[in-house]
C-alpha cells in the first residue's frame, strides 16, 4: 500500500488485514513509528480527521508537523499544490492532506515521493479513511461482514464520505444500499453505475420512515452548508431528514446509527442514549483504524 486516495483501491483481503491490525492495536500499543514524521496538511477545517491522525501517529511513537491554508503557507504566495507536495516530501515520511478540490489527492500523489493519504478532497471527491472507520464500526458492531442493509441518508450528492462508503460496501457480498435523499441531493451516477457493475443491490427513495425500520445500518449525513452554494437551497434542504428519538425507536433490534460527524441537528441529542446510537464509539474505532493504516503504510515501506 502506498498512496490512499480512494476506497476502490482496497481489496477485501487488504481490509481484513487492516481491521485485524486495528483490533490488535486496541489491546497492545507499540512505538513502531519512532523516528517517523507525518505531515498534516489541512486546507479545510477538521476536528476528527486531523486530530485522530495526529493522535494515531503520536501513540505509535511518531511525530507530526503541520501546515494550514491561508497566510501560514506559501500557497498564499501562489505556490502550486504540486510544488508544495514536492517540497514537503523531503520533510515527512507520509503526508495526510485535506483539500477543497475534488481530485487534489490524486494530483498530490502524482508528484509526491512519500505516501499521500487523502483526508477528504472536494465535495464530490472521496474521504477514504472515514469509510475505513465506518466499515470497521459496522463490522465490529454487527459482528458480520456480508448481507448488510445500509441506508445512507441526507446529503448524498455533495458528501465525499457517503461516496467513499458506497464504493467500499461494493467489496462485500449480498449488500444492499438504500439512498434516502431529496431529488436535488441524490447520489451521483458514477457511484450508482459502480454498484450496478459490482452487482450491489441499491435503490433510492425520498421516504426515510420505512427504510429506517428495515436497515441494519442507518448512516446519517450532514447537509453541508459549505458545499451548497445557494443559501435558499440550503435552507430548503436542512432539516428534511432528522433522526429523532422516535425515529430511532422504530429501528429493528441490533441496528445501528452511525454518522461521520460533525452533526448539525440531523440527529437530535436525545438519540445519544439510544441503544442504536454508535456515532461516538465510531470516533474511537477511527483512531484504531488510522493507527493501523499508518503502521501498514510506514512499516511496509521499510521492507
Ligand atoms: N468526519 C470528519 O471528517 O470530521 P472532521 O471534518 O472533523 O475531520
Amino acid at each position: 500500500m502506498h498512496h490512499v486516495t480512494k476506497t476502490q483501491q482496497f481489496t477485501r483481503s487488504s481490509l481484513d488485514q487492516l481491521f485485524a491490525l486495528a483490533s490488535q492495536l486496541e489491546k497492545t500499543r507499540d512505538d513502531c513509528l519512532k523516528g517517523k514524521i507525518m505531515a498534516a496538511l489541512f486546507f479545510e477545517p477538521s476536528t476528527r480527521t486531523r486530530l485522530s491522525f495526529s493522535s494515531a501517529m503520536l501513540r505509535l511513537g511518531g511525530s507530526v508537523i503541520t501546515m494550514e491554508s491561508g497566510q501560514a503557507s506559501s500557497q498564499s504566495k501562489g505556490e502550486t499544490l504540486e510544488d508544495s507536495i514536492r517540497v514537503i516530501s523531503n520533510y515527512a515520511d507520509v503526508i495526510v492532506m485535506r483539500h477543497n478540490e475534488t481530485g487534489a489527492s490524486d494530483r498530490a500523489a502524482a508528484v509526491a515521493s512519500v505516501p499521500i493519504i487523502n483526508a477528504g478532497d472536494g465535495n464530490m471527491g472521496q474521504h477514504p479513511t472515514q469509510s475505513l472507520l465506518d466499515l470497521y464500526t459496522i463490522q465490529r458492531e454487527l459482528k458480520r461482514e456480508d448481507g448488510i442493509h445500509v441506508a445512507i441518508i441526507g446529503n448524498l450528492r455533495y458528501y465525499r464520505s457517503a461516496r467513499s462508503l458506497s464504493y467500499i460496501l461494493g467489496k462485500y457480498k449480498d449488500m444492499k444500499i438504500t439512498f434516502v435523499s431529496s431529488p436535488e441531493l441524490q447520489m451521483a451516477d458514477d457511484v450508482k453505475k459502480y454498484l450496478t457493475r459490482h452487482k450491489v443491490e441499491w435503490n433510492e427513495t425520498e421516504d426515510m420512515a420505512q427504510v429506517v425500520k428495515e436497515a441494519d445500518v442507518v448512516y446519517q449525513t450532514r447537509i453541508a452548508k459549505e458545499w451548497i452554494k445557494n443559501d435558499a437551497e440550503y435552507e430548503k434542504q436542512k432539516g428534511r431528514y432528522i433522526i429523532t428519538r422516535k425515529v430511532a425507536n422504530s429501528m429493528k433490534k441490533g441496528a445501528i446509527i452511525i454518522h461521520p460527524l460533525p452533526r448539525i441537528g440531523e440527529i437530535t441529542d436525545d438519540v445519544d442514549t439510544s441503544p442504536h446510537a454508535v456515532y461516538f464509539r465510531q470516533v474511537g474505532y477511527g483512531l484504531l483504524v488510522r493507527m493501523a493504516l499508518l503502521k501498514t503504510i510506514l512499516t511496509s515501506k521499510q521492507k
